[in-house]
């Protein structure tokens, strides 16, 4: 992707340490990016590119949260539910700004994408750094090196914290 097109570039200060949770930060800041790009096209002129756009983003953030707290359930994170409810209510107020634009209520695509930008880089630098640090304390003292997950049910995906 052009560079002058991204409005976040992936910084390894970001990574928490655990490649798994981090390629999937990755692929955020990538939706994220295409996002700005639908935006900059010209919210009014390219509606359903921005729209299709969203549909990929919010999906993908649901598979992302659900990948983390199924990490935090199966290593009983004594900050599961501060963690969680920051995802619930991030999921809420995406949900309600889609619902704007469906309505034609919103009309600044980029304060949207600017929103989504500094939620998903203050949440990664906070809470899932945090999260990073009680995992790879974890993988030190030997008690992941066997954890294996499911994370997606309906594709019976497995995936092993690396
Ligand atoms: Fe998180």
């Amino acid at each position: 992707m052009d560079t002058k097109k991204q409005i976040v570039e992936w910084h390894d200060s970001y990574s928490i340490g655990i490649r798994l949770v981090d390629d999937q930060h990755k692929e955020l800041i990538n939706l994220t990016n295409r996002l700005h790009v639908a935006s900059v096209m010209g919210w009014e002129n390219s509606k359903a590119a921005f729209m299709s756009a969203i549909r990929a983003a919010v999906d993908y953030v649901g598979y992302h949260f659900s990948t983390e707290e199924k990490i935090m359930e199966r290593i009983n994170y004594p900050e599961y539910k501060a963690h969680k409810k920051e995802h619930t209510d991030f999921v809420k107020e995406v949900l309600s700004q889609v619902q704007d634009f469906q309505a034609g209520q919103k009309t600044s695509a980029n304060d949207f994408v600017l929103f989504l930008r500094d939620w998903i880089l203050a949440h990664v630098g906070v809470c899932d750094k945090k999260l990073g640090i009680y995992l790879i304390k974890l993988k030190k003292e030997g008690a992941l090196s066997k954890m294996t997950m499911q994370v997606k049910k309906d594709a019976g995906q497995r995936v092993i914290i690396k």
